[in-house]
């Protein structure tokens, strides 16, 4: 019998459903060489198990583990597509945008808006006006500026925006120890409290009609792994809504400590359970409550790399070979940067296997090079696969995540196709785009 590779093996690389079948990969209980068939290449593959696996666990890790009311959030800029919207707002989850066109795929997938929370650090009059027709649930307020804008807005239409204020703990997320760096405070997100901006903000909201100044949000990073910058942020956020209690009589009702939920994209990568560390963010965000004699605030997080990461694969074909003797050995696949930039942006390292022939031995080290015109196309340097021939269907596990929502038209690409598998069954819920829509927006004069 042929061995599974580890990342198959490890069980939290690909998602919940992956299984090799005759040593093809399944998920979902489809052949994923099937799907690229029918589908062509490259191909995102969404788990549909996996995602309300995720939905699932982490509402009752937060619930169970804080006592008060909470709301789990997905963090739509890791993949915003309606069909996914519609399946997290069954789950009775809500949902972090961060734009008007986040906020539009909101409204054409149904998403209940009162659990629609608002980010961003310059949202537009032309999208706070969108949100306020769409009756979306929360401003997350992040400058002095938004809360004149958001304030005239809204006075201006005769509502009264809920809000939380964005506030910048300035903790170091990969810090071992407690730390405030110097680094953190020098961000473009949110009011730093240190500096004195956060109370500025509290005493401007407060003195606006038209704004419901009900608490505090914060994030301190993605891809975390420990829970000990979670705790300090809680910490420090908790002890400035203490003060602004006391000072500036602020009646703290909700608290957000933000999403960062960390994940395995190799089996190298430290073990990390989301659901655990959202379980130790809720506990401690209780406790930190209670110590200072706040009633339990609601209490929102939104996870979005965690949420969806590892409930896809990329299905890419290989379509040419080069060997360097004694360098390296670039095997050419039919997509790259232009569906994945995490490489080429941060350096993001993958896993992957042959689908075609999973378990085959013996195992070489490739790179798995994308189709663009960019040196840096590589999407994975150092593949440990059995070597790979022309025809090959590589699979990329971890894709779900900050590969779509983030992708480009570069060289004239076009995105690629997405199915769900469920039970057997895939569903295409994204057409691979044509050249007619590469040039849709354009002039044709
Ligand atoms: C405010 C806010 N919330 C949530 C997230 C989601 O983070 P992650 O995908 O790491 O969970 C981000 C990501 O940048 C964010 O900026």
């Amino acid at each position: 019998m042929a061995a599974v590779p580890a990342s198959i093996a490890a069980g939290d690389i690909f998602p919940d459903t992956a299984q090799v079948t005759q040593n093809r990969l399944v998920i979902g209980g489809c052949d994923v060489n099937d799907l690229a068939k029918t589908y062509g290449t490259p191909l995102y593959v969404f788990d549909e198990a996996s995602v309300l696996n995720r939905a699932r666990a982490y509402r009752s890790a937060l619930e169970t583990s804080y006592g008060g009311k909470s709301t789990v959030c997905f963090a739509s800029k890791a993949y915003c597509a309606p069909w996914v919207l519609r399946l997290i707002a069954q789950e009775g989850l809500g949902l972090d945008v961060v734009s008007g066109g986040e906020l539009h795929t909101a409204k054409v997938a149904g998403f209940p808006p009162d659990r629609v929370y608002f980010h961003g650090n310059n949202k537009e009059a032309a999208e706070i006006e969108q949100a306020l027709r769409q009756g979306i649930g929360r401003f997350v307020v992040d400058s002095l500026d938004e809360i004149e804008l958001l304030s005239s807005v809204a006075q201006r239409k005769g509502k009264r925006a809920a809000i939380l204020l964005r506030v910048g703990p300035g903790v170091d997320p990969h810090a071992t120890h407690a730390h405030i760096a110097t680094g953190q405070v020098d961000s473009k997100f949110g009011l730093g409290i240190h500096a004195g901006a956060a109370e500025q903000g509290v005493r401007a909201a407060l003195a606006k009609k038209s704004l419901d100044l009900r608490g505090f949000h914060f994030h301190i990073g993605s891809q975390l792994h420990e829970i000990e910058p979670y705790k300090q942020a809680i910490d420090v956020v908790f002890d400035f809504a203490v003060a602004m209690r006391d000072q500036a009589g602020l009646d703290l009702r909700e608290m957000s400590p933000g999403g960062g939920f960390g994940v395995r994209y190799t089996t190298e990568d430290p073990t990390v359970k989301a659901a655990d560390m959202i379980a130790e963010v809720g506990t401690y965000t209780a406790s930190a409550a209670k110590a200072r004699g706040f009633a339990l605030p609601e209490v929102t997080i939104e996870p979005g790399r965690s949420m969806i990461a590892n409930t896809a694969v990329a299905l890419y074909r290989v379509g040419s070979i080069k060997k360097i003797p004694g360098v390296r050995t670039y095997v050419s696949v039919d997509g790259g940067m232009a569906d994945n930039i995490r490489p080429t942006a941060y350096g993001s390292k993958y896993s992957s296997v042959l689908a075609n022939r999973v378990g085959d031995g013996p195992e070489t080290t490739v790179a798995i090079a994308g189709k663009y015109c960019e040196s840096g196309d590589v999407l994975i340097r150092d593949a440990k696969l059995p070597m790979p021939r022309v025809d090959d269907l590589v699979a990329i596990p971890t894709a779900g995540a900050y590969h779509l929502s983030m992708a480009s038209n570069y060289n004239m690409a076009l995105k690629p196709a997405v199915v769900v598998v469920a039970g057997g069954k895939a569903t295409l819920v994204r057409r691979r785009e044509t050249f007619a829509d590469l040039l849709a927006a354009e002039d044709p004069a």
